[in-house]
Formats: structure tokens, sequence, C-alpha cells
């Protein structure tokens, strides 16, 4: 081992910082609000600053980049989790601590050419967080803090969700031995969704509401009862998912892209990512930020409409409606943090249509790497961009695909069945995907029908 590096239980001393006030505080109460003015605390790194300028874990980053780069060969579980292996930029756990993983991270950057050749770009590249253990980039947040939760002694956690949260919440709590509570609006998340947080043995909880009045209720609950909120709100969580980017600009060599591009719900996500990059650019990991773009549903747009109608000033929720349930949110908790980096980052907001997301998922997929309706309107997204000139077909862009293909099935069957929009107000827009459309064919057992069906598909694409 390289006597200078840090040993392997080096993890970094993290504070809380109130992103509104700039109250710093050690503990946070179970709301995760500044008791102050009510805003969301951050978690920040004190020992970073050095004479010689900002340090993680008091080394220098080529030290730092050959350290995570040899963990990969190692079999401690603490370095096979893409998450963890990074734990010089993560809050440490007390000693004697061990994190919950399943092995989180770690996951593929994908070249996606026909995308490209869709969106008018000469190459683009998708790192897909639908590859980690529950299928979605929840559980680079959720191996953090539920390890921080199972390390204050909590018993029970919980967190209200759009599916995805709530499936990795439940999983992990399971891995920890912590019983888990799970919030979501009854018959507005996917199957799929739903039966994970079944199979992991959380308590669940179909609320007669939406996504944002689920949060209402659990906020209520933390109040009254030693309940572990885990939704996002909860800083633990945003520093792991922060490490998606971390993992990324590894992947690139430390050449940061000119674009990164991330659908926008709660806004958690986005805000994690654009914190990382501002950390790598002060610890000198990376030379130049990537400007870093949101890009929400038509229905579901408050924060898109903050930045376009009032500046940023302010965010008026919204009734929020969307095939895409996964970022089915009017009321984003954590919009202020992500206007913080965009603004910094230089990167803007777009809004996409449901027709516009279901025919960019159908492109995603004919590249042969599918992802699920919320993740899509990031290349519905780019193409609108590019259209605009913020984005030029010679830069270089990573879109982030934050859930798997599998997550929900029935909207994909839908779509090539071509009743995706039965009864909804875009039924009108519908033909214009049948193109992209492949409803599957029923056949009699008979070699020439299948041969004959093979003549009809000759020649196409
Ligand atoms: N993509 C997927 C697949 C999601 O599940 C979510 C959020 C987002 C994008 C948006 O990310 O909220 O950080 O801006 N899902 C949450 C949930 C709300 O409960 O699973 P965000």
């Amino acid at each position: 081992m390289n006597p200078t590096a840090p040993d392997a239980t080096t993890t970094a001393v993290s504070r809380l910082r109130c992103i509104n006030c700039g109250n710093i505080a050690d503990h946070a109460d179970q709301d995760f609000r500044c008791p102050n003015c009510g805003d969301l605390f951050e978690v920040f790194y004190p020992g970073w600053q050095t004479p010689q300028g900002q340090k993680a874990a008091g080394v220098d980053v080529q030290i730092l980049k050959q350290l995570w780069r040899d963990r990969r060969s190692s079999f401690a579980p603490a370095d096979i989790s893409g998450v963890w292996r990074f734990r010089e930029l993560l809050p440490a756990l007390k000693p004697g601590h061990d994190p919950i993983t399943l092995k989180e991270g770690n996951t593929p950057l994908y070249d996606l050419p026909r995308c490209a050749r869709a969106a008018g770009v000469n190459a683009l590249q998708a790192k897909h967080q639908g590859m980690n253990p529950t299928a979605s980039f929840k559980d680079t947040g959720m191996t953090t803090a539920a390890s921080f939760a199972r390390q204050e002694g909590f018993r029970w956690v919980a967190c209200a969700s759009t599916g995805n949260t709530s499936a990795s919440m439940a999983a992990y709590a399971a891995r920890g031995g912590m019983r888990s509570l799970v919030l979501i609006p009854e018959g507005k998340i996917s199957w799929g969704k739903l039966s994970q947080s079944l199979d992991y043995g959380a308590v669940t909880c179909q609320i007669r509401t939406d996504f944002d009045g689920c949060v209402k209720v659990l906020n209520e609950l933390v109040r009254r009862k030693p309940i572990y909120l885990l939704n996002s709100v909860n800083p633990y969580r945003l520093e792991g998912q922060k490490t998606a980017a971390i993992e990324l600009l590894e992947q690139l060599n430390w050449e940061p892209p000119d674009h990164i591009i991330v659908p926008g719900g709660n806004l958690g996500n986005s805000s994690a990512l654009g914190k990382a990059l501002l950390e790598m650019k002060d610890l000198g990991l990376i030379s130049r930020l990537p400007k870093l773009s949101v890009i929400q549903a038509e229905g579901a747009n408050p924060f898109f409409r903050s930045i376009r109608e009032y500046g940023g000033e302010k965010l008026v929720p919204t009734q929020a409606d969307t095939l895409a349930t996964a970022i089915r949110i009017g009321n984003p908790a954590s919009w202020k943090k992500a206007l913080r980096v965009l603004q910094a980052t230089g990167g803007t907001v777009e809004q996409v249509s449901e027709v516009e997301i279901a025919r960019a998922k159908a492109e995603i997929g004919s590249d042969g790497i599918g992802c699920e309706p919320a993740s899509a309107v990031t290349l519905a997204g780019l193409k609108k961009l590019v259209q605009q000139g913020f984005v030029q077909p010679y830069e270089s862009i990573v879109l982030i695909l934050t859930g798997h293909i599998l997550k929900d099935p029935e909207f994909t069957l839908k779509f090539h069945r071509g009743d995706l929009f039965n009864g909804t107000a875009h039924e009108k827009d519908a033909p214009a995907l049948a193109a992209q459309q492949r409803a599957p064919l029923v056949l009699d057992a008979d070699v020439d029908a299948v041969l004959k069906t093979l003549d009809q598909f000759e020649g196409k694409e």
C-alpha cells in the first residue's frame, strides 16, 4: 500500500449546515429541518480546508484517484460497494459501525448510437443507475442514510415514495435488521415497485392521496414517533447519491463531459450530483464543471416553472400528473439545492410532453439498454436542448438513467400495443408514435406463418 495513502478505514469528518441561514449542527431533528428557519441541511467537511487549499482526507488528488481504483480489486465489502469505495468524500460512520451495503454503485456507462442520431448529436452516453441492486439510483443514497439510521439505534425507518425510494429503503432496512414503513400514493405507482417493498418486508401503506400528500403525513408522523426519515430531505441520502457523479468522472478518466442531463422529481438527485461536481472541482479532481441540466415532465413541472416564470425566486406547488409516475411530484423538497447547482454549473431546465417521453423511452430501448419512463425524460429533453442550441452536436453528453426498464413493464406493454394514451388528453397525438411500436404477434404453431412474418420484416429496421 502507498505509505501516504489513507488506510482502509479512512472516512471524512462531517457537519451539517442549513442551506438558508447557515446554522451549523452536528445532529438534526427527526424531520431533518433547520430548527431556526425550517430549511434543509447539507453535509459539509470542515477538515477539507487546509493551508494548501481543499484536500479530502488530507491527501493529494492523484493518491485519492489511485486509492479508489485499487479498491476495485479488493474483496472488502466497503471496497466492493461503488459508494463506500469513495468514502473519503462521505460522512464517517463511528468506529465499530459497518455500512449496510448491497454492493450498490459500479453502474455501467453505455454508448447510445441510435439515440444520438435521434437527438442530432455526434455521440451520446448514458450512466445507467437502474443497474443498482434494487434497480434504481436510490440504492446509492440508501446505503449511506440507512447505515446512519442503524448507527443511531432506530428500530423503524420510513419514507413517502413514488415507488423507487420505498423499494430501496425496504431492502436496506431488511439487510440492516430494521423495520420499514412505506407511504405510497394509492394506484399511482408501478406494480413492480410495489411488489419489491412487499417482498423486502416493509409495512406498505397505500395512502389515498398523491406523493405530496404522503410527504405531509410522514412529516407529522416522525414528529410523533421515533422513526428515522429516509426521504431525500435526509442529507445523508444525497451524500451517497453524490458518488454516481464521482464514479462517472472516474469512468471518463476524470475528463468532464460538457453536459450531464438528469430527470427532476423531488430534486434530490440533481442536487446530489451537482454537489459532487462542485466538490470535485474544489478538490481539484476535475479541472472544469460539466453543465448539469434538469428535465421535468410537462405535467409535473414546478421546478421548470419556478425558473422560467419566477427566475428561481419562488416555487409554486402544482397538481402533478404524468404517466412517468416516479416523477409525479408537485412540491419538490430540494428545489433550492437544485437551483443552486444549476446556477453554479451553468445548466438549464426543460420540460417534455407525455408523447415525447414515450418516444424517447422506446428509442433508449432500441439501443438495447431500456429504462423506466421517468429516466427517458433525459433523452426527450436533450432533443429540445439541441434544437435550442444549448447543446451543440459535437459536445460530450451523459444522460443519467435513473431506473431499470423492468420497473414499469405495464407502460412498455401499453406503449407497444398502442393503447398507452387511450382515454387521456394525449390520445390524438399517439399515432405519431406508430413507427416505434412493436406489438407482440400472435401466430399459429406453424413454421410457415413465422417465415411469412419474417419476410414482412426483412429490410425494415
Ligand atoms: N427517476 C426515477 C426513476 C425516480 O424514481 C425518481 C424519484 C426520479 C427520477 C427523480 O429524482 O426525486 O431526486 O428528483 N423517485 C422518488 C421515489 C421520488 O420516491 O422513488 P429526484
